[in-house]
């Protein structure tokens, strides 16, 4: 019998459903949580060597739009089967007409401009075993893994695919795309690609102690950055699609190359700095 508990894998990706097939020796799973059911099941399974946990964002079959995702369910039910490092590959809409369909960006700051998620473990609300958070702020200065960073990169680069190193994620609420004019705007921030699913996902797992890194593979030119008639979902899903398997690739040498969670020296595993999350971690 496969372990399903806690050290059942060490690494999780969260992404749509053009990963299930890249686990060997897979186990599903059922995951509760004290905020609900996460998007789906954990699949658990080996990759490259390494004990992986996947999760599909939206769930089996695409029905979560990005405002309804359980972000703080999903970060927590992989955490609860032991994983401390995680990938999030994701679509977006490029701001600049340099970041084309096809551009892999490894993004190294985050703008959150979304309206209605719960985006935190620290509200002071009693979970269902009657502990209580505590009220923690953690620092999201540098809201990324600086080793994943790098590892995603190095595999990136070793695929031939020469990612973007860098640049701000600008996470909007959707699920509708950006207005022209809030594109433009986006874009004269020095902002450099739009996505709907980046935040509060890299919070929580900062929240959580976890490393966490952002894939974004371009799929469009968001309406401030082109002249056409905007993005459509149907360019969206093309381009990803046809861009999967090389993504995949690179999430296969991006697994093998992450350090053990034991090895870890990165910041992520010492967020809380010590303080007491009011609650016992997963
Ligand atoms: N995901 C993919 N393309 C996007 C865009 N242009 N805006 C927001 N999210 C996206």
């Amino acid at each position: 019998m496969a372990n399903t508990g806690n050290g059942a894998a060490e690494i999780g990706v969260i992404g749509g459903s053009g990963f299930y097939s890249f686990l060997d020796d897979v186990t599903e799973i059922q995951v509760d949580t004290p905020y609900g059911p996460p998007s789906d099941s954990v699949f658990l399974g080996e990759l490259a060597g390494r004990r992986v946990a996947f999760l599909p964002r939206h769930g089996r079959g695409h029905h979560l739009p990005p405002h309804r995702i359980n972000y703080r369910a999903n970060l927590w039910a992989l955490r609860s089967v032991g994983v401390r490092q995680v990938l999030g590959p994701c679509a977006v809409g490029g701001l600049r007409p340099e970041y084309g369909p096809g551009t892999l960006l490894v993004p190294d700051q985050l703008v959150d401009r979304t309206k209605s998620r719960a985006q935190t473990y620290f509200d002071g609300l009693p979970l269902p075993d009657g502990s209580v958070p505590n009220v923690v702020h953690v620092s999201l200065a540098d809201p990324y893994c600086p080793t994943g960073r790098e590892v995603a990169l190095a595999a990136a680069r070793g695929k031939g695919w020469e990612a973007v190193d860098g640049g701000t994620l600008v996470v909007i609420e959707g699920p509708r795309f950006s207005t022209r004019a809030e594109s433009v705007w986006h874009r004269s921030q020095g902002w450099s690609v739009v996505g709907m699913t980046g935040h509060p996902e890299a919070s929580l797992a900062r929240e959580l102690e976890l490393c966490y890194t952002s894939l974004n593979l371009v799929t469009d030119l968001d309406a401030g950055a082109e002249t056409g008639e905007g993005v459509s979902h149907e360019d969206v899903l093309r381009v990803f699609a046809a861009n999967v398997d090389r993504l995949r690739d690179v999430l296969f040498d991006a697994v093998a190359a992450l350090p053990s969670n034991e090895a870890r020296d990165c910041p992520c595993g010492g967020a809380l700095g010590g303080m007491d999350p009011g609650f016992v971690m997963p």
